[in-house]
């Protein structure tokens, strides 16, 4: 069972040889995993393999899992949460793998969201970023982000409090 919209197949981005899958509630503990790799140290707490359960079965989530394609077993390198309500939708998280970071896995995450975001009808998605989280912001920047609000001292990170910077985009057309 999906976690949300069943979508019965997997999409394929030729140019990073990474497969994004949406992934089911069953499968919390390989973002739970992936969530507390990714985000350790990070100003964002880890999420729980209970909490994300409660996160993906709350009606509109679902999660997508990225796959390396040149890795024989399943092997997720990166994830991306959204929850869609309606003409809206979020991103409630997105991360890759350290080890493969800066070759285009979050790229393909974040297209295939906004191109699953697309097909159920929402027309923009939004999300937070942290201020100075700036491969992040660079990556929702050269897919269309922009900012649209400021959240202050949102993020804590150890004494430091950091500003969250609301971005959206519009969906692409469906073709
Ligand atoms: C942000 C993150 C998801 C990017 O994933 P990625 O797979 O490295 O992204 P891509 O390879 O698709 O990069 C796409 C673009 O983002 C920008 N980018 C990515 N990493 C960058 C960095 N370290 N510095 C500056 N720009 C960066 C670049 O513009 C890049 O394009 P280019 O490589 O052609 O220059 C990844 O760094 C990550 O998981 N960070 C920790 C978790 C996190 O911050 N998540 C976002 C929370 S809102």
């Amino acid at each position: 069972m999906l976690a949300c919209r069943p979508v019965h197949r997997l999409w394929q981005d030729e140019s990073v040889t990474t497969r994004i899958r949406p992934i089911s509630v069953a499968a919390a503990d390989i973002v739970a995993i992936l969530h507390a790799d990714i985000f350790s140290g990070h100003h964002d707490e880890c999420w729980s393999r209970e909490f994300l359960g409660k996160i993906l079965s709350t009606p509109g989530t679902t999660a997508f899992v990225a796959l390396d394609n040149e890795v024989e077993e399943e092997s997720p390198i990166g994830f991306a949460v959204i929850r869609i309500s309606g003409e809206e939708g979020e991103v409630l998280s997105l991360g890759v793998t350290a080890t493969m970071r800066r070759r285009g896995v979050g790229g393909a995450l974040l297209k295939n969201v906004l191109r699953f975001a697309a097909e159920v009808g929402t027309t923009s998605m939004v999300l937070e970023v942290a201020e100075n989280n700036t491969p992040a912001r660079e990556l929702y920047r050269q897919h269309g982000f922009v900012v649209v609000g400021r959240r202050r001292d949102y993020f804590r990170h150890g004494n430091a409090r950091i500003d969250a910077i609301i971005l959206r985009a519009s969906t692409p057309p469906v073709t």
